[in-house]
């Protein structure tokens, strides 16, 4: 049994969060930490929304509100959706309490004291018309590297890199369009030249373990050759306040790369503090043998396998320049960077802006949660650029869920309820009895060993595969022509294996599929749930500031990655639907729904 961090990226809260956001770190990392739980292991699993920054002025700026106001709203809305989703998340925090800057703020001070944070002057661009600092998403203009014509002033989304707004062909402004001036100003810089080494045998030593997918190894091991120091603050007047003597009152704050990404260690900190034991934390954080593994979605691979890992290092001192380690101790790396690429609309980039877009909200207005976690499950991009279309959306939840698993749990729990009210005794098993029974068994090694790497996509296919089976199973032992009296034995056992095959068909799928595992687990007789589900609590700020919603849930009743015997008499209740089927006519409704709305991201 290990403790294992699950460390998942920090939605900002600009906006709502769109099926693309969850596609890419939501859903791969709720299966993930919901398997490991089964698995044994002592998951933490942490994140909130990061409500500082340019994106949040941006937004705050065109809806005419404050910048606090629109994360109240917005962290709201992800809260509920997050938690409408069945992400179970240990808690679900937010960047702006008190707690996370003072964390932030002592990554900033140790790292600072050990030489790594030094101060440049540097190029910032201004708005001549308005006098205002245009900082990061402020700006848009041409990548100088691979020559996208939306590349922002901090990086570009299509490629990958990073980028000054200096460096940016035909910058503009984007709330106006003029072309900025540059002037100089002051900031503090990490430097990663000087941390370059150490990050490189880290990733070597990572490589070797031969876990991480190799895209995000290569990728991570070829901007090493061009590192450079990079700016964390900012000119900004809405984030942390740089913690020292001089600077706490410049309108400048911290960077997101010295913010949010922080919010991984201040919300587990946050956690400990609230579960009554502030160390708690530490197991997770501390302990060499704790495994930690990062979702994200590519567009954040170079913060969490290059900054993240070079701020620990200067934290931990143990760059070129040395030093020693804060109060937080020695605080350890990333075991796995676990990253997706891009979900697509109907072909094109989710864009709020242009109306190709599908909220999280609106799905689950509509759609059953398990019906988006299944399409992303089997369909998302884990290992490459997927796309999502209404018309596959129908087919794989009507063909696969409804007709495949779905069809299966129905027809098993009618038959039992009908002909028997309980789950019957099993007679002697025959060979093919005794088959389907070790197929199913062995689901639960191969399954677990593909989510175990991160290749969900593959062990929900192998489920499913296993659940054909057990529909090919009905069809060949065909239970329903079984009605004579001295066939009822015969019956009774073919009725029994299916339900131990459902029963563990359920646990398998229960990662991936938690709302309806536990409607399937109540239909087959059971007490109570399978999968523990995430909830919603308004609590008091710990430090004194605004109260605010969490997710966080109790997740100790969810039980083993084995197969669990079923009970013969267990009472089987009238079936009740599960699964909704969709009609194709909502592709069509869906198609006309998607018309422009305010609002980038
Ligand atoms: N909110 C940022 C983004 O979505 C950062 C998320 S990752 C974290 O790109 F590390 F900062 F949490
Ligand atoms: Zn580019």
């Amino acid at each position: 049994m290990s403790k294992v961090l699950s460390a998942v990226a920090w939605p900002y809260a600009n906006g709502p969060r769109h099926i693309g956001h969850v596609a890419g770190f939501g859903v791969p990392s709720d299966v993930f930490s919901r398997y490991m739980r089964m698995a044994g292991h002592d998951v933490l699993m942490v994140s909130g929304t990061d409500e500082h920054g340019t994106p949040i002025l941006v937004a705050a700026d065109e809806q005419g509100v404050s910048p606090k106001e629109l994360a109240d709203k917005n962290n709201r809305v992800i809260v509920e959706d997050l938690a409408g989703l069945g992400l179970s998340y240990d808690l679900f925090t937010r960047t702006t309490t008190p707690n996370h800057y003072a964390v932030a703020q002592e990554m900033f001070t140790t790292v600072h004291a050990n030489g790594y944070m030094v101060e440049q002057t540097t190029s910032g661009a201004i708005s001549p018309s308005t006098g205002r600092t245009l900082p990061d998403r402020y700006i848009e203009g041409t990548c100088p590297i691979c020559g996208y014509a939306g590349a922002r002033g901090d990086q570009c989304d299509n490629c990958g890199n990073q980028l000054d707004a200096t460096e940016l062909v035909n910058p503009h402004s984007k709330i106006n369009g003029e072309t900025p001036v540059f002037v100089e100003t002051q900031h503090f810089f990490l430097d990663l030249p000087a941390l370059a080494e150490a990050l490189g045998e880290w990733l070597d030593e990572r490589e070797a373990s031969g876990t991480w997918r190799p895209n995000v190894i290569k990728f991570s091991q070829n901007i090493l050759k061009d590192i450079r120091p990079r700016a964390m603050t900012r000119d900004i007047d809405w984030g942390i306040p740089i913690p020292l003597d001089g600077w706490r009152d410049q309108p400048k704050r911290l960077y997101v790369w010295f913010d949010a990404v922080i919010g991984y260690l201040s919300a587990s900190i946050e956690w400990a503090r609230r579960t009554g034991k502030p160390e708690a934390w530490r197991d997770w954080w501390n302990d060499t043998d704790a495994l930690s593994y990062y979702f994200m979605g590519k567009d954040n691979i170079t913060f969490h396998s290059q900054i993240w890992p070079a701020e620990l290092l200067a934290y931990d001192g143990l760059g070129d320049k040395g030093g020693k380690p804060g109060p937080y101790g020695v605080l350890q790396l990333p075991t796995e960077v676990v990253s997706s690429e891009f979900l697509t609309m109907e072909g094109k980039q989710f864009s709020s802006s242009r109306g190709v877009v599908i909220y999280v909200r609106d799905i689950l207005e509509r759609y059953q949660p398990d019906a988006l976690r299944y399409f992303i499950s089997a369909a998302g991009p884990e290992n490459q650029d997927s796309d999502f279309t209404w018309a596959e959306f129908v087919k794989r939840t009507n063909g696969e869920l409804v007709a495949g698993w779905g069809n299966l749990v129905n027809r098993t729990a009618t038959m039992i309820h009908r002909s028997f009210g309980q789950i019957p005794a099993a007679a002697e098993l025959n060979a093919d009895d005794k088959a389907l029974l070790a197929t199913v068994n062995e689901g639960f090694a191969t399954v677990g060993a593909l989510i175990e790497r991160h290749r969900q996509k593959q062990a929900i296919g192998e489920i499913m595969r296993v659940v054909a089976e057990v529909n090919k199973y009905v069809t060949d032992q065909a239970p329903f022509k079984l009605k004579a009296d001295d066939e009822r034995e015969r019956l009774g056992t073919i009725l029994h294996v299916l339900a131990q095959a459902v029963s563990d068909c359920t646990t398998m799928l229960s990662p991936f599929l938690p709302h309806s595992c536990n409607q399937v687990h109540l239909a087959m007789g059971g007490q109570g749930v399978i999968a523990p589900m995430p909830r919603i609590d308004e609590v008091d700020d710990l430090d004194g500031g605004d109260g605010y919603p969490i997710i966080t849930g109790d997740y100790t009743a969810t039980p083993r990655w084995e197969s669990r015997p079923i009970t013969a008499g267990t009472p089987i209740p009238k079936p009740f639907p599960i699964f909704t089927k969709l009609d194709p006519s909502v592709v069509d409704e869906e198609l006309e729904r998607l018309k422009p709305e305010t609002d980038d991201e």
